[in-house]
């Protein structure tokens, strides 16, 4: 597969989360996924223990079903008040790429169910009660894997899109996707597909020095 020419910076700031610009036609190779797997692959895992899982969800009847679910997450996801478009933001510029995120994410969660590929990244045991400690050491060692997964994909010309919102009902993706729920934990649901032109650009986003503490 040839990668897009994208040096490591521009893959790093130029890989959006994408939703609009999937495009809803045209088949992805498994091979392609399988890449960007054998990318994930090469991430940190605490005590070099490969505990992430990738479910890929090519069947077009549980994408549908994945979909309608996620669809239900958004709609109770924007009647809550930790709804991103209610999020306070101080500038014009801000407003405005705050309104855009949320039309995007609200396209998405209409043609979630119409991805050619959906992919689920998952730790191989639940963390319900676990301390904040054990639970941030168990998710760095899946986290870094999803967002290479998703590099790799970029480089290859796909989209993809984090989310989370299914997780309001994990337990019935779990069984539509046929992982066990009672021993996996979902850390993001991605869709898949090739986009429409790869031209992305470089998110507006705070000087470094707003979140530094130089000691
Ligand atoms: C932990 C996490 C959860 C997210 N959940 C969702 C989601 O449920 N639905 C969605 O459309 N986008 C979701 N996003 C994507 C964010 O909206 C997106 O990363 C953010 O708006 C910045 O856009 P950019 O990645 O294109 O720069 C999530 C991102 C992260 C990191």
């Amino acid at each position: 597969m040839t990668l897009l020419p994208l040096d490591p910076d521009q893959l790093l700031s130029t890989t959006r989360a994408v939703r609009r610009r999937l495009d809803l036609t045209r088949p992805v190779p498994n091979d392609l996924i399988r890449e960007c797997v054998a990318m994930a692959l090469q991430a940190p895992s605490g005590g070099n223990e490969i505990v992430m899982r990738f479910v890929v969800v090519r069947d077009p009847a549980v994408i549908r079903a994945v979909g309608d679910v996620y669809a239900q997450c958004w709609t109770k996801y924007e009647a809550s008040p930790r709804f991103a478009g209610k999020l306070p933001r101080h500038t014009d510029e801000l407003r405005a790429q705050q309104g855009r995120v949320v039309s995007s994410a609200a396209y998405l969660a209409e043609h979630m169910g119409d991805c050619p590929v959906l992919v689920i990244g998952y730790l191989n045991r639940r963390l319900d009660g676990a301390t904040g400690a054990a639970a941030a050491a168990a998710l760095c060692s899946v986290l870094p894997g999803m967002w290479s997964f998703m590099l790799a994909a970029r480089a290859r010309g796909l989209g993809t899109a984090w989310t989370t919102i299914h997780l309001m009902m994990e337990e019935v993706v779990a069984d539509l996707v046929g992982i066990p729920y009672a021993t996996t934990q979902q850390v993001c649901l991605t869709p898949v597909a090739w986009t429409d032109g790869t031209d992305f650009k470089p998110a507006l986003r705070p000087d470094p020095d707003a979140i530094i503490d130089w000691r």
